[in-house]
């Protein structure tokens, strides 16, 4: 049996497995192999981003000190959730593939940048404020492993947001193409 990681173990344990995922990518050279990559990127990071926005972060309302925090997480979850599923619903031959990938992990290195800061970032709040860490994290294993077996094999539903409310984009004619 694994051992029993505490929340911010936990967290910080699927951002360097995400981190690494991206890696793989930028030094992918097959399509095969960047689509499976990309699949396992998204599913990754829809999890996480699930059981932050589900357990962790409601755990923190009302305990940590800078709560916009909080809000400015949502926010950059549901925009990475627009490059997620632009990349879910293309492939690696589709313009601007590679571009989404590269900007989306770009997104999430600033994301995780804010969580993990010392002494002043989401997680280094909580554990100062008292979280109980050890629950919290027991809780989080236990809905991230129903959400895999949710997703397990099948299609990644489409990204549910929190903060944005789905307003309407509309494509124009890709820069430098005749109009
Ligand atoms: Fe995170
Ligand atoms: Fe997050």
């Amino acid at each position: 049996m694994a051992q029993k990681l505490d929340a911010i173990a936990m967290l910080k344990a699927d951002h360097r497995k995400v981190e690494d995922l991206f890696e793989k990518f930028e030094s992918a050279r097959d399509k095969p192999r960047k689509k499976a990559l990309v699949l396992e990127i998204c599913t990754e990071l829809c999890v996480h981003a699930t059981i932050e926005e589900e357990i962790f972060y409601p755990v923190c309302k009302g305990e940590i000190k800078e709560e916009e925090l909080l809000d400015e997480a949502y926010v950059e979850h549901d925009s990475a959730k627009v490059l997620i599923s632009e990349l879910l619903r293309s492939g690696p031959d589709s313009e601007f593939y590679d571009a989404k990938v590269k900007v989306l992990s770009e997104m999430i290195k600033h994301h995780v940048k804010e969580e993990e800061a010392p002494g002043k970032g989401l997680f280094a709040q909580a554990r100062a404020a008292g979280v109980d860490l050890a629950a919290v994290g027991e809780q989080l294993a236990g809905r991230k492993a129903e959400l895999l077996a949710e997703f397990n094999g099948g299609d990644l539903p489409p990204p549910e947001t929190r903060s944005f409310t789905g307003h309407e984009l509309v494509q124009g004619h890709p820069v430098g193409s005749p109009a």
